[in-house]
């Protein structure tokens, strides 16, 4: 059994033994056609076999850029969209401190890392602006296809920024790109101006990447232990393949969600109680909603982070419409303990606490929550996480990703491409009279 495991006891009124096994079925199948190479979307499969397949030597170059950029750099850009970075974004909150951009840069011994090329907002720009001011910083600009509107309109203004401020050939040396082996805009530009390049191979989508370079490089930056992250997911990998569905945790989370969406639960809201899981819900978002969400079926992935939804969606999900479920993402660990202290006068009522540790208040949060919105006729599903370091999150990766691709075969859906996110591109490119974009 692996660090992550998977429990769906709240969920067991609507999930009775005979479904289990029937879907428990489907998954099976579902696993052999995403195994064969020859399922839909089979060319981008790559992410499979990553976790023991991937390029060594573009991984210790990976680690070296990192220590370079670490050790020259005291701000750190992270350029590009989706799947090009909500996945180090996901690991570098996850895994560091709450408020590592803001903490003292002794105490954090890195540069801090901001995300841009994600939004078309000149605010955010000029705000990143000002962030950097005349501080040093490196870029690193992630874009497979090396088009991308957002990421490269970005890229302009903070390769200018930095050719500025170090010359074209001092930027080129803090100018990391990650892209197309061979292809492609970003391609071109980073031979020709002498930028180191690193890739997003052939065969993995944007939203499968995290364990790429795409991921690998920005997570490494922020000293995370990028050899932990990638055992973490190799060992996931060999069991989520192998292991038969009673024993299969990824399966089996993908196999109780389409029995939910049988009954009509068409939203999944996937939650935490720690604020630092926020951006693994939005990776997660992102992996489920484009990879299901096509030909009029699939579940809306959603997302809230407790107990502070508590008090703004808390009210829906415990009495609103009756479509939803939820999927826990329990963190088991939370760290040194914080201890409630006795006060003399108790004003806030609070001293039946005294003795207690925040975590064991927050626990006690999770599970009331979980039992009320159960007696509401929420189903919900929990995925656990015992400790909170990049082996685990290695893991956590995976399970989504081994999760996901079977889910998308077991509702009939090619899991592994994106045709909706084209149409609105066509639409700005040709308002902005992109050349070959005409009005119809
Ligand atoms: O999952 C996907 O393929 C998308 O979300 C892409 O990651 C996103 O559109 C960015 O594309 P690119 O890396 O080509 O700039």
């Amino acid at each position: 059994m692996g660090r992550v495991t998977f429990d769906h006891t709240y969920a067991g009124a609507f999930i009775g033994a005979d479904e289990l096994e029937a879907m428990g079925k489907a998954a099976e199948s579902a696993r052999q056609v995403l195994l064969s190479g020859e399922g839909p979307g089979s060319d981008y499969t790559g992410w499979i076999d990553l976790p023991e397949k991937n390029d060594r030597e573009e991984f210790a170059r990976i680690k070296d850029a990192a220590a370079r950029i670490r050790e020259n750099s005291e701000v750190f850009l992270v350029i590009g969209i989706g799947g090009s970075y909500l996945g180090a974004r996901a690991a570098n909150e996850f895994l560091n401190h709450d408020f590592y951009n803001l903490v003292n840069p002794e105490k954090r011994n890195g540069p801090q890392i901001f995300y841009c090329g994600n939004n078309l907002s000149s605010s955010y720009i000029r705000g990143l602006v000002d962030v950097i001011g005349d501080r040093d910083f490196s870029i690193n600009m992630i874009s497979k296809s090396g088009t991308t509107t957002e990421p490269a309109v970005s890229f302009r203004v903070f390769r200018e920024l930095a050719e500025k401020k170090y010359g074209r050939e001092g930027a080129a040396k803090r100018i990391f790109c990650t892209t197309d082996k061979a292809r492609g805009a970003l391609k071109q530009l980073a031979d020709s101006e002498g930028y180191e390049t690193f890739v997003v191979p052939d065969d993995i989508g944007g939203r499968y990447s995290v364990l790429t370079a795409v991921g690998l490089l920005p997570i490494a930056v922020s000293g995370v232990d990028i050899e932990a992250l990638m055992e973490g997911a190799a060992d996931a990998m060999k069991r989520y393949k192998t292991a038969p569905f009673e024993e299969n945790a990824a399966m089996q989370y993908a196999a109780c969600r389409n029995i939910l969406l049988g009954q009509g639960k068409v939203i999944e809201i996937i939650e935490s109680y720690e604020p630092s899981a926020q951006f693994v819900a939005e990776w997660w978002k992102q992996l489920f909603g484009e990879s299901e969400g096509k030909d009029h079926k699939g579940i809306f992935p959603a997302s809230v982070t407790l107990t502070a939804d508590l008090h703004s969606m808390g009210q829906f999900i415990q009495d609103g419409t009756r479509n939803l479920f939820e999927t826990v993402l329990d963190i088991e660990d939370a760290g040194e303990a914080i201890l409630m202290k006795e006060e003399a006068a108790d004003t806030d009522g609070l001293n039946y606490l005294a003795g207690k540790d925040v975590a064991f208040i927050n626990r006690s949060a999770m599970q009331g929550t979980i039992l009320a919105h159960n007696d509401g006729g929420v189903p919900v599903l929990k995925v656990n996480v015992p400790t909170r370091d990049a082996r685990s999150l290695g893991e956590l990766f995976y399970f989504f990703e081994f999760a996901c691709g079977v889910s998308g075969n077991i509702l009939g859906v090619n899991p592994f491409n994106q045709p909706g996110v084209e149409a609105y591109k066509k639409n700005m490119f040709m308002l902005l009279g992109k050349p070959g974009y005409t009005k119809a």
